[in-house]
């Protein structure tokens, strides 16, 4: 494990119930309000994946970065045939187990705690996707490049974009904490996804994001 997946996975072992809490609004109703003013683009990000990832139904998807397992769940609901979750924080893949088994959906929704580059699953997917994962990550060249050879249909990622009043603020509020955070233009996004061997890609604007489809 290099030194980024180290402090990653501390990082985010520690703020797995505080990130839980942004979507099961178990916080006070000031909280609650901000997220919905300052973390909107979560919750579009979620509309944007799922409605992308259809059709769902007898499909498979690899969820990568899955933290609480929100997506995954979701499409095990949605009628998929099989859904993999990969984290690299073992609280994650704790939270998103327990969440499976409780709902029933542990027969097809499956969770590992692995970094993608060392994930040695040998099928492949319909879908792979990588949500609020980019932002953490400084090479993102390997990750999407493995993601487009487990796909056979398409990857679905988000990208945080440069140009916005919320970047800086991040990037400060992150790294005082032990959190590297990166953003990303859109020509560096194109790129990107030209060498990752993408057959075409699309780049969509969401809020403060760059949400992307990459066909494989
Ligand atoms: C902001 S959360 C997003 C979780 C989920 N995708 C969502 O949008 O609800 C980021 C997750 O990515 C995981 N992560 C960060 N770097 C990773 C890596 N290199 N490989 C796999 N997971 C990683 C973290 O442990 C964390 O759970």
């Amino acid at each position: 494990m290099n030194e980024e997946i180290v402090a990653q996975r501390e990082y985010w072992n520690n703020e797995a119930d505080a990130f839980s809490r942004i979507y099961s609004h178990r916080k006070s109703k000031l909280s609650n309000m901000l997220d919905s003013i300052f973390r909107k683009d979560m919750y579009d990000r979620y509309v944007f994946t799922i409605k992308h990832c259809e059709p769902i139904q007898d499909r498979t998807f690899l969820d990568v970065g899955c933290g609480n397992g929100l997506y995954s769940l979701e499409l095990a609901r949605k009628g998929a045939k099989k859904v993999v979750g990969i984290d690299i924080a073992e609280v994650m893949i704790g939270l998103c187990k327990d969440a499976a088994a409780k709902e029933n959906l542990d027969d097809r929704c499956f969770f590992e705690q692995t970094d993608l580059l060392a994930y040695e699953g040998k099928s492949k997917f319909d879908v792979s996707f990588g949500i609020g994962l980019f932002d953490y990550i400084s090479d993102p060249l390997p990750v999407l490049t493995k993601m487009r050879e487990l796909s056979t249909d398409k990857a679905i990622m988000a990208f945080p974009r440069y140009w916005t009043w919320r970047a800086p603020v991040r990037k400060v509020r992150l790294n005082a904490r032990g959190c590297d955070v990166y953003f990303y233009t859109k020509s560096r996004i194109k790129e990107l996804m030209d060498q990752a061997g993408f057959k075409r890609h699309e780049v969509h604007r969401v809020g403060k994001l760059h949400c992307v489809i990459g066909y494989v």
